[in-house]
């Protein structure tokens, strides 16, 4: 049995909680929580399951100082690394182990662009004698691990795209007009430009998945390029949640990482991210509809599309679910790796162990 506590109970994060609750192998000895509403509340009215009689609360020290095995970070990380990160450095240096989704460029250690950031957490989490993982569905699950194991049929392959084909008008995190505005840019006039097209962000935040396949499959990139483009609405209209979208402001976006062998991309992780399903007509669609594409051109070609949906029959529930128990599924292997930042590369494959529901 191992004792965890949830950090953060958001979208991702209420997810985490209740597979941490519900999961035979796991045992919730405390939660973390950002906002002044929710301390004090059960667990189990958080997670939406039955009561659990264990309490949120704001005070990490007390948190640090329960025996648990490991922390399942989920508190919203874009924007504010510098402060996740210490806070994760004390959740490491105190010995516990930690599997999250807060750093999302952090799913590459090895690679990620603020190597002062990811040598913190390295350090940290080998004083600790722990280890540090970081997850989720995109970056994460679609575009290292599902590549990764689909090569382990390839004889021989020339091109490797991950395609993430999403509307986003669902997803709306409780940060919405951060998230959605400031970093995305929607609604946002087109000549602003999004805090992830900054020249370098794009890669700070999504080029893990690139740099981990290539060492994956024993390649190695010259560069990881970024390409970007925005759509501009040729009306208005609204999202809920999240608000007006004016005409001639932005309602889609397109980006590829591209990771470079010898002047080819060989290696691409695109996002086509749309407001409403009008919108941006000659982007690609995929031949199944919106979800994940994963192509490796070679022998075999292998095409591969995933639809990923939440029990209200919705992809952003499916994927945000699928964030929080990639994280949670990941906890007994994490516990057992060596100390240190660690990747995907690192851990033997994850199944849904002892989760079988007939009902
Ligand atoms: N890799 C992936 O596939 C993937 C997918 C989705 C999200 N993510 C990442 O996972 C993280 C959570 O995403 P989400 O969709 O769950 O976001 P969300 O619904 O907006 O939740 C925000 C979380 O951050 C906490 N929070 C809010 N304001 C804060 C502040 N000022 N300081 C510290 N914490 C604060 C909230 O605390 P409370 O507990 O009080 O609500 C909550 O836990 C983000 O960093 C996101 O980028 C990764």
């Amino acid at each position: 049995m191992y004792r965890v506590v949830q950090f953060g109970t958001g979208f991702v994060g209420h997810f985490a909680l209740r597979a941490i609750i519900e999961h035979p192998d796991l045992e919730l000895v405390g939660v973390w929580v950002h906002s002044d509403e929710k301390v004090g509340l059960d667990a189990g009215d958080i997670a939406g399951t039955a009561k659990t009689g264990v309490l949120a609360t704001h005070d990490l020290d007390r948190l640090l100082a329960l025996d648990a095995d490991c922390f399942c970070s989920a508190a919203g990380g874009d924007g504010r690394e510098e402060w996740m990160t210490e806070v994760h450095a004390r959740i490491l240096e105190a010995g516990h182990d930690v599997v999250s989704s807060s750093i999302v460029g952090m799913v590459d250690p090895d690679s990620h662009p603020d190597g002062t950031l990811s040598r913190r957490l390295d350090e940290a989490a080998k004083r600790g004698g722990v280890s540090y993982f970081t997850s989720g569905i995109e970056p994460g699950f679609m575009s290292d691990t599902l590549p990764l194991a689909l090569t382990g049929i390839s004889q021989r392959w020339r091109s490797i795209r991950v395609r993430e084909i999403l509307d986003y008008s669902t997803y709306i995190p409780s940060e919405a007009e951060k998230i959605l505005g400031d970093i995305l840019g929607f609604g946002r006039p087109m000549e602003d430009q999004p805090i992830l097209f900054t020249p370098g962000r794009l890669t700070y935040v999504w080029g893990g998945p690139v740099t981990l396949v290539a060492r994956g499959l024993g390649v190695e990139l010259d560069e990881v390029r970024e390409v970007s483009e925005r759509f501009p609405a040729s009306d208005s209209f609204e999202v809920e949640g999240f608000g007006r979208v004016a005409a001639g402001t932005a309602e889609a976006l397109r980006f590829e990482l591209q990771g470079m062998v010898d002047g080819r991309a060989a290696i691409v992780l695109e996002h086509i991210t749309r407001l409403r399903p009008e919108s941006a007509p000659d982007w690609p669609r995929g031949d199944a509809g919106d979800g994940y594409y994963v192509d490796v051109e070679g022998d075999p070609n292998l095409h591969c599309h995933i639809a990923c949906t939440g029990p209200d029959g919705d992809h952003h529930s499916g994927g945000i679910l699928a964030t929080g128990t990639r994280l949670v599924n990941a906890i007994p292997a994490v516990c057992a790796a060596p100390p240190g930042a660690i990747s995907a590369l690192d851990l033997p494959p994850l199944h849904a162990r002892h989760l079988y529901r007939p009902d």
